[in-house]
């Protein structure tokens, strides 16, 4: 069975650790997974205000959360969490109560960093939002990047041969996930 992942990139610049890190995860994932982006970049700002008639780049991101089978963060740290451009499109995607576009979404978190903990709080506390959103999360491997200039190349390629066993492994174990929660969790609300 195959399935689709929305991957989320936590930050918004062009030179993204991140967003290579994702290009390497999605080099080594198994065939099993499909991915696409759900981009964030243009969000507004959210506002229960506009629950009642929802933006049309809000209705854009839930349901393009709504037509994957499972979610992928890949997010830096910013002061100890995750960036504020993230933690809005989530806030979007929940909204308007009642229609929280992660209930039962399968996911899972990573981060690169330059710094040791490699994202580890940041990760700890999107744990803990996706968890009030009730998406069930791969709580192990847990991925803790710490980026070192050159172990990916522009487009994703993983030169450290240790580091590409243990994100190829990260992404087995994603979609030996995915395959469990839905075929437990019916896909439907
Ligand atoms: C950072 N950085 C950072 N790193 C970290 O490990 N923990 C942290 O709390 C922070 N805080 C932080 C705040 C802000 C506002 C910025 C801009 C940066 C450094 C950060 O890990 C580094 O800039 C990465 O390159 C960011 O990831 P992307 O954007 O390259 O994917």
């Amino acid at each position: 069975m195959a399935y689709t992942v929305g991957y989320f990139i936590g930050s918004l610049s062009q030179k993204s650790i991140n967003r290579t890190l994702s290009k390497a995860l999605i080099r080594l994932a198994p065939d099993s997974l499909a991915f696409e982006e759900i981009p964030i970049k243009d969000l507004p700002l959210y506002n229960h205000d506009l629950d009642a008639d929802f933006p049309a780049e809000g209705r854009a991101l839930k349901e393009a959360i709504e037509r994957v089978d499972a979610v992928l963060f890949v997010t830096p740290e910013y002061n100890r969490d995750i960036p504020g451009s993230l933690k809005n499109a989530i806030d979007w995607a929940s909204r308007p109560w009642g229609t929280n576009s992660f209930n039962r979404k399968p996911s899972a978190v990573i981060g690169a960093s330059p710094g040791k903990i490699g994202t580890a709080v940041a990760q700890q506390n999107l744990r803990s939002i996706l968890s009030f959103c009730n998406s069930p999360q791969m709580n192990a491997p847990e991925a803790y990047i710490q980026y070192v200039p050159g172990v990916f190349s522009d487009d994703g390629e993983v030169t450290d041969a240790s580091t590409e066993e243990f994100l190829r492994h990260f992404m087995e174990e994603f979609g030996l996930f995915v395959e469990r929660v839905l075929t437990v969790l019916p896909r439907e609300r």
